[in-house]
């Protein structure tokens, strides 16, 4: 199975990334920065906030098919959407959403229908409640969980062999956890709860993870598209 991951260079994406080279796959890394050597990876440069880019990524099947996991992501400013740059909104809806919709129209034109493919965005609890100073990051992902369910509905439609999974994965012990703990307590109300759930040792190692979100993949798909990792 060929294995296609955006936003490998750290976190949940390089925890996944070797979490499935280890187990035989052949991986795919998508990103600006490329960490991993392996003789079963390769890696495609591309910033996803430059979504014309995004067209000299060719997704390729093997027997078993593809997969696409859509996991590049950014929190944006932490900061109230008025005191933030249209720029800084842009982007986050960009790296979060539009990229990953394309890359999935681009996996679902380019991989033959009759091989078996599987899509996993990666979604965020934020998508289920406001949170403020993460405006356009609850946006996007809530978005990325509609847009996950509707494509998941038209591929049934057309008799696809298809499982797509939007996947909350939980608060996770990675960079961008520290970059949401250093926040400013003026610019964003719920930092003590952040700062907190480190201090009780509560997030989730990134290993961890990538292991549910790896045997997610080799689940036979039972139509539930919206999951959280707790479920799996
Ligand atoms: N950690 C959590 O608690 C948590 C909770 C809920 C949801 N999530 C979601 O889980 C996913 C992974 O998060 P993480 O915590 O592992 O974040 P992270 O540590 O910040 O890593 C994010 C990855 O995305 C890549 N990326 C960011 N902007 C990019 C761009 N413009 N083009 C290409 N790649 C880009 C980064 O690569 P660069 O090295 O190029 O920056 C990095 O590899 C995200 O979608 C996030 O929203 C995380």
């Amino acid at each position: 199975m060929r294995i296609y991951i955006t936003g490998v260079s750290q976190g949940i994406g390089k925890a996944l990334a070797l979490e499935l080279l280890n187990n035989g796959a052949t991986v795919i890394g998508i990103g600006r920065k490329n960490t991993i050597e392996h003789a079963c990876y390769s890696f495609v440069q591309c910033d996803l906030n430059d979504l014309n880019a995004l067209q000299k990524i060719h997704f390729e099947v093997d027997e078993d098919g593809a997969v696409l996991i859509n996991n590049a992501g950014i929190i944006g400013p932490l900061t109230r959407v008025s005191d933030q740059d249209q720029e800084s909104l842009l982007s986050v809806m960009t790296v979060n959403t539009l990229a990953p919709m394309l890359l999935c129209q681009q996996f679902l034109k380019q991989i033959s229908p009759k091989k078996r493919a599987v899509i996993v965005n990666i979604s965020s609890g934020a998508a289920n409640r406001p949170i403020p100073s993460w405006a356009s990051y609850c946006a996007s992902k809530i978005a990325i969980d509609r847009f996950s369910e509707t494509i998941c509905l038209e591929e049934v439609e057309k008799g696809r062999n298809l499982a797509v999974y939007s996947v909350a994965p939980g608060v996770v012990d990675t960079p961008m956890q520290s970059v949401i703990r250093s926040a400013d307590p003026e610019h964003f109300s719920s930092l003590n709860t952040f700062q907190e759930l480190f201090k009780n040792k509560e997030l989730t190692d990134p290993s961890e993870v990538a292991k549910k979100l790896a045997s997610l993949l080799f689940m036979p798909f039972d139509g539930k598209v919206i999951r959280s990792v707790r479920e799996i």
